[in-house]
């Protein structure tokens, strides 16, 4: 199989350039710069990426690689700092630039039959953010592009197949940044192409059954993507030396632990313990309005149920995670990613034995990981799950949470659900739920007078989920939701529409 190696000097966007590469089918990883040379001979790669990073190199603490590097014959592209690194490593000069570029500028190619540049534009834009530039090549390369403030943009020493760029060419601003990549993996590296999920799918699956063999594994399943792709991927690995433990806190969505029982246990066969457990959940939730206090209480009861079936199974070996990449940045870059349970709303359970945490999905992507899932047959509705909070219907319902209200919840949620699903509104929306608000207020049903909850519904488009627009769903829509829910639903005589953006609002109410 064809790889190229990410190469790890600190920046912002390196698992982004792994994505790319991906992206181009090729098969990537991303290892940090104090690999040795050693390791990464053996490691086959067809080529190597620098990426940037915040240090300069002439600091005495910069990260750095040795001249090794660029005489190993496989083929370099420096990003930024790894541009910069390949300059002053093969005696070429970085100095600080008068004047820094930071946004989008424009580049000019000034090597045409480059072969990073082959059908590129002569003239583009391009991504720049850089305090540092080269100002003299080193021996045997030329400059291959520059733009107003940068006299070297891009330089390369072909016959020695080692080329830089001082832009980023894996961020989306810079609009024909993924092909100059590709020019790199297919015309300077050689590469042809011969990596799809699939494959990470088969190897991942093989590098787990080597690392497993024999041993007892145990999966905390919610429902997700994410932890039900992981669960899937070492169910392939380990088969029955795999215990899933999926612990219902009556928050769920309408049928969701129905559904979730009856894939893993039922479609794929998995060991699973099925736990329901929303009596404990509700008890302890009972007069609580506080919605901090609430998803604390969740978080530590969903631990504490957890606990309480995992110890039943004694020592197991290993602990599977579904952290992904973007979880991977949040919690502070690189090796020390802090744990997230798959609720992420309280870390691990203390009080479970278990020698060490598999992480098989924390180098993909959100969209990389519904494809996996895909590839795994897991059924449309868990691939194509939204985003859900850990604490579930908890936070959707305004102060204290009783059966009667996540029921209540359930019914106008799914309502919602359905009507979008059936006019095809929902594959233009990110995230869409309805929340149970604590307003009561006054109604007419036939001649009664009512004195019932307000649902509200909440929709929005994002890229993401950091900032997020109301959706634009059609009132005729709107219209047979709110009649089927007031009719429908007991104890709701009232439904709006939220049509404030995010910020200021958040997505979700609590
Ligand atoms: P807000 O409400 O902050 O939400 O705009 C942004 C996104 O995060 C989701 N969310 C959560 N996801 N555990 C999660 O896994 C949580 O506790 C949690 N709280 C909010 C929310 O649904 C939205 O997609």
């Amino acid at each position: 199989m064809e790889k190229i190696l990410v190469l790890d000097f600190g920046g912002q966007y390196n698992q982004l350039i792994a994505r790319r590469v991906r992206e181009c089918s090729v098969y990537s990883e991303v290892l940090s710069y104090k690999t040795d040379m050693e390791k990464i001979k053996q490691g086959g790669y067809s080529g190597i990426i620098l990426t940037g990073g915040p240090a300069s190199v002439f600091d005495e603490d910069a990260p750095r690689y040795g001249r090794e590097l660029f005489e190993s014959g496989i083929p370099v592209l420096g990003i930024c700092y790894g541009a910069h690194l390949m300059a002053y490593m093969l005696g070429g000069t970085v100095s600080k630039a008068t004047i820094g570029e930071y946004g989008n500028v424009q580049l000019s190619i000034d090597d045409t039959d480059s072969r990073l540049y082959s059908d590129i534009p002569s003239s583009t834009s391009c991504w720049m953010s850089h305090a540092n530039s080269i100002t003299e090549l080193p021996a045997g390369f030329k400059a291959t592009a520059h733009t107003p403030d940068c006299k070297i943009a891009s330089m390369e020493n072909a016959e020695a197949r080692l080329y830089a760029v001082q832009y980023h060419p894996e961020v989306m601003h810079t609009p024909k940044g993924t092909e100059i990549l590709r020019n790199f993996i297919y015309n300077v590296c050689g590469c042809s192409g011969d990596w799809v999920i699939s494959s990470f799918v088969e190897e991942k699956v093989e590098e787990l059954r080597q690392k497993c063999a024999g041993k007892k594994v145990l999966c905390a399943l919610s429902g997700g993507v994410d932890s039900s792709v992981a669960a899937l991927l070492m169910h392939r690995a380990a088969g029955d030396n795999l215990t899933c433990i999926f612990v219902d806190h009556g928050l769920l969505r309408k049928n969701e632990a129905k559904e979730v029982k009856s894939a893993f246990a039922g479609k794929f066969g998995i060991n699973l313990i099925a736990v329901d457990a929303s009596e404990r959940f509700f008890d302890k939730l009972a007069g609580v309005s506080d919605p901090e206090r609430k998803r604390k209480i969740i978080g530590e009861e969903f631990i504490r149920v957890f606990e309480e079936e995992a110890k039943k199974l004694g020592t197991v070996d290993f602990l599977v995670q579904g952290t992904i990449y973007p979880d991977v940045i949040e919690s502070g870059l690189g090796d020390a990613a802090l744990i997230k349970s798959h609720h992420n709303v309280g870390g691990l359970p203390d009080h479970v034995d278990f020698k060490e945490i598999i992480e098989p999905l924390r180098d993909l992507f959100k969209d990389e990981v519904r494809k996996a899932g895909i590839e795994l047959g897991l059924p449309h509705s868990l691939v194509a799950r939204q985003p859900f909070p850990g604490p579930g219907l908890g936070v959707r319902i305004i102060g204290d949470v009783t059966p009667e209200k996540a029921a209540i919840l359930q019914d106008a949620d799914a309502i919602f659900r359905e009507e979008l699903a059936k006019t095809g509104e929902d594959s233009k929306l990110s995230q869409y739920f309805a929340v149970l608000t604590n307003m009561r207020s006054v109604g007419v049903m036939g001649d009664e007078r009512t004195y019932d909850y307000t649902v509200a519904l909440r929709a929005v488009t994002t890229s993401d989920f950091m900032t997020a627009d109301f959706g634009r769903i059609p009132y005729s829509v709107l219209e047979v939701v709110s009649s089927r829910i007031v009719n429908e639903v007991k104890s709701v005589n009232r439904v709006v529409y939220d049509i404030t953006t995010k910020p200021p609002a958040t997505i979700e109410w609590e």
